[in-house]
């Protein structure tokens, strides 16, 4: 399909704490690139974001620091937005949620569900504070976690141990805002039948996306189909968020989930009268950049609501990244361990490009990767200031000293072989790094951009014109040469300049400075050419572009990291933590899976569970689901197991791991292995699998009863 607009957005960050730069290389980032090259392609696009306000992780922290939650978001909102803005994140609109046009937009898409008949009305049971009249979400309710005992475990997760958790293990457990004891009442609210679009999803998405979408987004998204929806709970108990437009809904608000996507149109609204072009019309390309929590409510959840809604365009495709890790550990907001912008910011004043180009090239594009301080010092000094910097300086520096600081002439008669290969490079280079950004390979497209720049210092160096002008009399018989790789490097640095643009937007804005163009000249068409500078133009001196890291910054950066971590941990002995944790988490009435019929106790008796250890793993050739386990079940007995787990982890990760095993099951073969028993995993709502193991070790073959 040819499009006629673009409509990119990034995930709306949640305003109850500032960004850190796993957000940005998860998201933001790649979205700013596609956007920029987008923009220098002279295309129609949007792009759009702003700041996700509505949900219990806003009001726990207002709870928290005894604020309200407009404070919360306020205060937050500014911080992002600034964060953002200071990177060069170029959105078109930074809009927010609790805004009236998003108030209003969103409750006009229930209503109009509401009044297609598509909603199931449900009641079930909640837990609910009676000092304070309120129904408690999982996370408001804290007591003592069964595994390590910390006294302020929450009631879906200990933040001191990681164990997740539900409120009926803790012990003694508590409401976080009367510290009365938590009980059960009935609670009424409203369904998004997602079974009905199964059908629907699958022909989208398995049938229709396989090749066009990240090996990791399809992954998830069919194994979420493949494990059968239900339908979910679109309403929250809660005093903070978009109020359900209903007569009976006195105290209910929609779930954070279905409003905050469609900040996205309302953020459109408020940016342009003609926003329905970018919503409606058949020929927009809509993209969604996110991080990978976020795969199964854009890619189908969303989308469903789309669908059930009508009339609007669907994502043409959801490019999302893993996660970044920091110093080899995976980043933790309330264990402090982060790499906040806004400090980033304060710290490297002037460095935003190195930033960028470190989480590029590093980025999580197929799976996490990690960040460290060491690995960002060598980036920069080795890579982008030894190779990029390098290069524009030294064609500058000499320009000005071996051609009185003007763009020199093409002497036809002196060209080389290996001038020649160098302009084949130059427009080479833009067609691989178009291709890269097309197909949303960010770490590709940019690896081209170096790899221009490699050549060109390999020109410079193989034509050395400082060796051919040693004296007078040697540069002027070797004037022609001079000019012509001279000449030539300053192309290539004006279409360095074109091609870096959308990865190094303040580099590529320096180095216009430097040789005096116009903005306009970073225009994509521009790229390629060999005449972007005029012959005897002026040029002026050359900026340093990247200065160098020193080793003292990288030990102050590691020492700031290891102390907040300390302080950190220190707080959490004392009082509950703060919270970032995905709303998919620590949501409230039962979108669990439609509850199975009863069974009787014999049933349960046939089932013969016990413990086992896993002891081997490794991937089954051709099957990306399939990981073959080898189990200690005890006695003596190994048993191969084979489970359908491998898209959710590393099989090296899980050799030692104890399981549950369901050791009667008939022996199965799967891809010509005997498969005997099965082991339980647990199943989040955003698809997350996790493991029923013991809490203590148990001796393996022992009992499950
Ligand atoms: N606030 C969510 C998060 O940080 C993302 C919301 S994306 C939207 O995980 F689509 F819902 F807006
Ligand atoms: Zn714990």
């Amino acid at each position: 399909m040819d499009f006629k607009r673009y409509l990119i957005t990034a995930a709306l960050p949640y305003a109850n704490g500032p960004v850190h730069i796993g957000h940005l290389a998860g998201c933001y980032l790649p979205a700013d690139i596609y956007s920029r090259y987008q923009r220098a392609q002279k295309r129609d696009i949007k792009f759009v974001c702003g700041s996700d306000e509505h949900g219990v992780p806003i009001t726990i922290r207002a709870m928290r620091e005894g604020i309200t939650p407009q404070d919360v978001v306020d205060k937050y909102n500014t911080i992002i937005k600034d964060s953002f803005e200071a990177m060069g994140i170029s959105f078109d609109i930074y809009s927010r949620t609790s805004n009236k046009v998003h108030h209003e937009t969103s409750q006009a898409f229930f209503t109009k569900l509401y009044n297609d008949g598509l909603f199931e009305e449900r009641e079930s049971e909640q837990y609910y504070d009676a000092e304070k009249d309120i129904f408690l979400a999982d996370r408001y309710i804290i007591g003592t976690c069964p595994v390590c005992a910390n006294p302020n475990a929450y009631g879906d997760q200990c933040e001191k141990c990681g164990s997740t958790l539900s409120p009926e293990q803790l012990i003694n457990p508590r409401s976080a805002l009367s510290n009365a004891t938590p009980q059960k009442k009935m609670t009424k609210h409203w369904y998004f039948p997602l079974n009905k679009y199964e059908d629907w999803l699958k022909e989208w998405i398995v049938d229709g996306k396989k090749d066009e979408w990240k090996a990791n987004v399809y992954g998830q998204c069919k194994s979420w189909i493949d494990s059968g929806l239900h339908p979910r709970a679109m309403t929250r108990d809660s005093t903070w968020g978009v109020p359900v437009p209903l007569p009976d809904a006195k105290g209910k608000v929609l779930y954070v989930w279905f409003d905050a996507p469609i900040g996205y149109i309302s953020a459109t609204k408020e940016l342009t009268a003609q926003w329905s072009d970018y919503w409606c019309k058949e020929d927009t390309k809509l993209v969604h950049f996110i991080g990978k929590d976020n795969i199964v409510f854009h890619c189908i959840i969303f989308p469903a609501m789309l669908k059930a809604h009508g009339g609007f365009v669907l994502p043409e495709n959801v490019p999302a990244n893993e996660f970044l890790n920091i110093e080899g550990e995976k980043v933790s907001t309330s264990r402090n361990w982060a790499v906040w912008v806004d400090e980033y910011i304060k710290d490297f004043p002037d460095q935003q490009d190195a930033l960028r180009y470190v989480l590029c090239a590093n980025a999580p594009e197929t799976k996490d990767n990690d960040f460290t301080w060491k690995d960002f010092q060598d980036k920069v000094n080795g890579e982008l200031a030894a190779t990029f910097g390098n290069f524009v300086n030294r064609a500058f520096v000499l320009m000005h000293k071996l051609c009185k600081g003007r763009v020199p002439a093409v002497h036809p008669d002196a060209v080389t072989e290996m001038d020649e290969n160098l302009i084949k490079d130059i427009q080479a280079a833009k067609v691989k790094v178009e291709n890269a950004l097309e197909s949303y390979k960010f770490r590709e497209g940019l690896n081209e951009v170096m790899d221009l720049a490699r050549k060109g210092n390999k020109y410079l160096q193989d034509n050395a014109p400082w060796s051919l002008a040693k004296t007078p009399e040697l540069q002027a018989e070797n004037q022609k040469r001079i000019d012509n790789c001279l000449h030539l490097c300053l192309q290539l640095s004006a279409n360095l300049a074109i091609l870096v643009n959308p990865f190094l937007p303040f580099t590529a804005k320096k180095m216009c400075y430097m040789m005096k163009v116009v903005d306009r000249m970073l225009e994509w068409e521009h790229a390629g050419k060999l005449d972007l500078l005029k012959v005897n133009y002026p040029l002026r001196a050359p900026e340093i572009l990247f200065r160098k890291i020193e080793d003292a910054e990288v030990e102050t950066q590691i020492e700031k990291l290891k102390s907040n971590l300390k302080k950190a941990t220190a707080a959490m002995e004392t009082k509950p933590t703060e919270t970032t944790t995905a709303e998919a988490a620590a949501a409230a009435p039962a979108d669990a899976p439609a509850k199975k019929a009863e069974i009787t106790y014999d049933d349960f008796a046939k089932i013969d569970l016990r413990v086992g250890t896993i002891v081997k793993a490794e991937k089954v050739e051709k099957a990306d689901k399939l990981l073959k386990l080898e189990l200690d079940m005890g006695n003596n007995e190994m048993r191969t197991v084979v489970s359908g787990i491998a898209m959710h982890f590393n099989p090296d990760d899980i050799v030692g791991k104890q399981v549950t095993v369901v050791a009667n099951l008939a022996p199965r073969k799967m891809r010509g292995i005997e498969s005997n028993g099965m082991i339980l995993m647990a199943q989040n709502a955003d698809g997350k699998l996790i493991f029923t193991s013991p809490l203590e070790t148990a001796d393996n073959g022992s009992e499950v009863k």
